[in-house]
């Protein structure tokens, strides 16, 4: 999605700002652009990488402390020089970045040209700087902070902005109304972003816009009001995220070191919460909603893509081990279906940005029903845990590739130990059970390890199907999510086509795709329905597919069955989802890059989806 970058002070502005675009990179865009203000605004914008900007400017004018930059992820009209951001006004008297959809664009774009106004792009960020201009010169009352802010009160949809104005050339405005907004405080400066990363090399002080919010920025002050026109007290809080964290430590892609990340991002995502000298789970985020939980009749659980994946995961494990009913529902359909809520029903979200739009809309919409609304995410003081009663997050780190994998297992991890925590409390997990899975849970970090040394074998099975046109995936159980999962990372980075399926409905439809060109990838471990399992791979092999399995170490079983097999850790089958997801990520990874595809940015997606 589009990524804001902005900056006020003493230092040149064009290095911060590209640099900060970078940062951005992961989030997936397809145009570039900046805005230098130095007495007068210069932009500079095009199609492309930001390589291609830094190359379109080469040794263009970038003096100037004060400027924006901005990564178009493109919404309305297609990705092109013209399209990209920052948008300056008709009359050249207001320049401006955006972040989000404003949905009456149309109506406010046939009232301006009603009133002579002209457009030279086909966005809503145009409309957006000539209606902020329009208000401004019809009443020479009318400030530039009051345009602003009137425009505002007109627009529908979601914003994160800035603005800069040719009258006032030593102040930005920053805006936003359901676009993540964030404020780096400096040393008499001030850095603007639409999420920590490109803030962070600078400073730890930051100010989170909320919805409705304003600042008005100055070098060395800020103001911050309601578009309403209340003035409020900025809170700034520090933020706990390193630089190294945010860079590629050596590996070829973000994916990879996401990847191998993993052992320590479930160990942090256990910290303090899973303790076997104790013999205790205790998830302390959920503390304050914990009589509402343990009276909960129903739980909902809401998310997209991988986030919706884990919720499944999630769905087994509650129902399984705290024996509460669960429904899944991906929130873009859960938003949209006047769903039946009652007061007694939890509803968690799952999110790794924790930005979502659907997400955050279905959250909105159980709160006003009276659910109680628990949050699973990874972005902390994102908008998510700011919107929900309690929650957790996942301390899995920055997640800068598009395709999650880290993320995905510290949410499984979480409602894990959720389910642990919610069957001893409600009496539903006898203590043996529960010591079990303490064990169980704390071995994770080690066989996941484990799984990682095979990661040559498992390059190796993935370079002989990169040609491969289709893919099957299939699991029972708790397992069949991650089949699901497995399919959403090939076909995401490596555009092949992948379809998840629950291994017994093979026989109600896909295995009439099976012939000898055709991988099937199995997750075969040993649990209950490893029998069952096991005929589906002969009904796979009497049709000539190809088998790849992942079976628990030591199967001879499938070993003379499959074509491949990939190994993982005897385990108890709690543990199952976090352990053969892993070998899944690597070779959609290895398929990918040997298909030339860039894995961290794949086409068409973003990292954070904030439009609906
Ligand atoms: O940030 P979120 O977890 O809310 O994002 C949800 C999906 O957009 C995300 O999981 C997406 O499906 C990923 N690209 C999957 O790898």
């Amino acid at each position: 999605m589009c990524g804001i970058v902005g900056y006020i002070g003493h230092k040149e502005a064009y290095p911060i700002l590209i640099n900060g675009l970078k940062r951005l990179e992961y989030r997936g865009y397809d145009s570039a652009g900046i805005a230098l203000i130095n007495g007068e605004t210069r932009t500079y914008k095009c199609k492309g990488k930001v390589s291609d900007l830094e190359s379109f400017i080469g040794n263009q004018n970038i003096k100037g402390n004060i400027g924006m930059g901005h990564t178009r992820w493109a919404t309305h009209g297609e990705p092109n020089d013209v399209n990209a951001h920052p948008h300056i006004s008709l009359n050249g008297h207001f320049t401006v970045i955006h972040n989000g959809i404003i949905e009456n664009y149309d109506v406010l774009k046939k009232d301006l040209i009603k009133n002579g106004y002209t457009f030279k792009s086909e966005t809503d960020t145009e409309v957006l700087a000539n209606l902020i201009e329009y208000i401004y010169l019809k009443d020479e009352s009318v400030t530039v902070e009051m345009a602003v802010r009137l425009a505002l009160t007109k627009v529908i949809g979601a914003y994160g902005i800035l603005v800069a104005a040719k009258e006032d050339t030593n102040m930005l405005i920053a805006a936003r109304k359901g676009s993540p907004l964030v404020i780096g405080v400096g040393d008499g400066e001030y850095f603007f972003a639409s999420d920590a990363t490109p803030i962070v090399e600078h400073t730890k002080s930051v100010i989170y816009l909320d919805d409705d919010h304003m600042a008005i920025v100055e070098r060395n002050s800020l103001t911050l009001k309601t578009i309403q026109n209340d003035v409020l007290e900025p809170e700034v809080t520090q933020i706990d995220l390193d630089i190294e964290s945010i860079e590629k430590g050596g590996y070829e892609h973000f994916m990879l070191k996401e990847i191998f990340e993993q052992p320590n991002a479930i160990k942090d995502t256990f910290r303090g919460r899973v303790s076997e000298r104790n013999k205790r789970i205790y998830l302390g985020g959920l503390h304050q909603a914990l009589p509402k939980i343990n009276n909960a009749k129903r739980m909902i659980i809401i998310g997209c893509g991988t986030s919706w994946h884990a919720g499944l995961v999630g769905e087994y494990l509650l129902e399984e081990y705290a024996r509460i009913p669960v429904e899944v529902e991906y929130a873009s359909e859960f938003r949209y279906r006047n769903p039946i809520i009652n007061e007694d029903d939890v509803v968690i979200a799952i999110s790794q940005s924790g930005e979502t739009a659907d997400t955050l809309a279905a959250i909105k919409l159980a709160k006003e029903k009276g659910a109680t609304v628990i949050g699973i995410c990874n972005v902390v003081g994102s908008s998510i845990p700011r919107e929900t009663h309690a929650g957790v997050y996942t301390h899995a780190g920055p997640e800068i590739g598009v395709a999650s994998t880290k993320a995905f297992t510290a949410q499984v991890a979480v409602l894990t130990m959720m389910s642990l925590m919610l069957g001893k409390e409600r009496g539903n997990t006898n203590d043996d059970i529960y010591l079990q899975m303490i064990k169980a849970i704390s071995s994770v970090p080690d066989y996941i390890t484990k799984i990682l040394e095979q990661n040559e074998k498992i390059q190796e099975i993935a370079l002989k199907y990169k040609d491969a046109s289709n893919f099957l995936y299939l699991g029972r159980g708790v397992l069949f999510p991650v089949a699901l999962e497995g399919a959403l990372k090939l076909k995401e980075i490596s555009y092949i086509h992948a379809e998840g399926y629950p291994a017994a409905e093979m026989k109600h439809g896909p295995i009439a795709l099976i012939d000898d060109k055709m991988p099937v990838v199995v997750i075969a471990t040993k649990d209950k329905s490893y029998e069952k399992i096991v005929s589906n791979i002969q009904e796979v092999k009497a049709r000539k597919g190809v088998v790849i399995a992942i079976v628990t170490e030591g199967d001879h079983v499938i070993k003379h069955l499959a074509d491949h097999v990939i190994e993982i850790p005897d385990h108890h089958e709690a543990i199952a989802p976090l352990l053969t997801v892993i070998p899944l990520q690597l070779m959609s990874y290895y398929i990918a890059v040997a298909r030339g595809c860039n894995v961290d940015q794949p086409r068409n997606l973003a990292k954070s989806v904030t439009v609906e």
